[in-house]
């Protein structure tokens, strides 16, 4: 099986090495910047002998090298700064978009397509235009990313492992995402019954405003650890039709009340990228606030 991860800045490098790490499937990494895949590919090559991998690894800045690609991963584009917001960089990655989903159709028009790069639910959507790929076929990654974030939030407040809490966050991936406490569960236990609601509000902010607290301590760039865990986990999901149930950014039909607009809903990720959109029964509010993230992503999707 083989990856192509285009971007090998933060995000896309530290993907790869995680997808590496997981020895499922060959990696390839392409950026415009001449020798910087190729330096970060060999780098990556040269720790297979301690962390134990087999898969090639390899660097490139010609996108006919992404052929016969299972799925494409694009993290090209520019990140945020202190004092942005992630629609402030559309008009930059919109373009980047068009050009990597180009190449995607010239070298590689079956492969699955999975955005990160930011405003991730309208890149999301343009990567959908671009290609024209069947809907399931192209998602976004931010949902998991996001309840990720929650969920450590969670484990830190209440002093238990980060595997036993169960979190997630629906919606758009900017300041409207709808994290869903009522949702939460420690050990099967619901996140209500044993955290004060203050205390949950509280952590409900910080989930929203995790990029841009990151972006305040790097100043010169975002997040790309927890990007990247979520990345690979999500590739290893559909590669080894894994059927995982996670929140993704998708193209919606209808679901949840919307149509022709990218959000992040949970969906089964499978051998065939978005196999089934899970409608969730959300209370009047969540579903108000859904409205209100849907609108946010729509009005941004207006202006491309
Ligand atoms: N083709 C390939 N690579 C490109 C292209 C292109 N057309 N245009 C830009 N790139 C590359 C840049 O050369 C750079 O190496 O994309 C890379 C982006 O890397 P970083 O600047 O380190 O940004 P990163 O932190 O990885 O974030 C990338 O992911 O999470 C989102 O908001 C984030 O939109 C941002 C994206």
């Amino acid at each position: 099986m083989k990856v192509s991860v285009i971007g090998a800045g933060n995000v896309g490098a530290t993907a790869v090495q995680r997808l590496a790490e997981l020895d499922i499937a060959d990696v390839t990494m392409v950026d415009i910047v001449e020798g910087m895949p190729q330096g970060k590919a060999l780098d990556i090559s040269q720790a297979a002998p301690i962390m134990g991998y087999d898969v090639d690894v390899t660097g490139t800045n010609d996108y006919a090298d992404i052929e016969g690609s299972d799925i494409v991963v694009v993290t090209a584009g520019i990140a945020r700064k202190p004092g942005m917001d992630r629609d402030d960089l559309l008009a930059t990655n919109i373009k980047i978009t068009q050009q990597v989903c180009n190449n995607i159709e010239n070298y590689t028009p079956d492969s699955i397509i999975m955005t990160v790069t930011n405003p991730l639910d309208i890149i999301t959507y343009a990567a959908a235009k671009c290609t024209n790929l069947e809907r399931g076929k192209v998602f976004g990654m931010s949902g998991l990313l996001d309840s990720s974030r929650f969920e450590s939030f969670i484990a830190k407040e209440i002093g238990c492992s980060m595997k036993d809490v169960s979190a997630m966050v629906l919606g758009g991936h900017g300041n409207s995402m709808v994290p869903l406490p009522d949702h939460a569960t420690v050990s099967g236990m619901p996140l209500p019954e044993i955290m004060d609601r203050e205390d949950i509000d509280r952590i409900v902010e910080r989930t929203i405003n995790a990029g841009a607290e990151i972006v305040g301590h790097l100043k010169t760039g975002s997040a790309f650890y927890a990007p990247s865990a979520a990345i690979a986990s999500m590739v290893e999901s559909v590669l080894l039709d894994k059927k995982r149930i996670v929140p993704a950014s998708a193209y919606l039909d209808g679901e949840y009340g919307y149509r022709d607009i990218c959000l992040g809903v949970p969906v089964k990720l499978g051998k065939k990228g978005v196999e089934e959109i899970i409608e969730l029964e959300l209370k009047a509010e969540q579903k108000d606030a859904l409205d209100r993230s849907a609108e946010a992503v729509r009005s941004s999707i207006s202006k491309i």
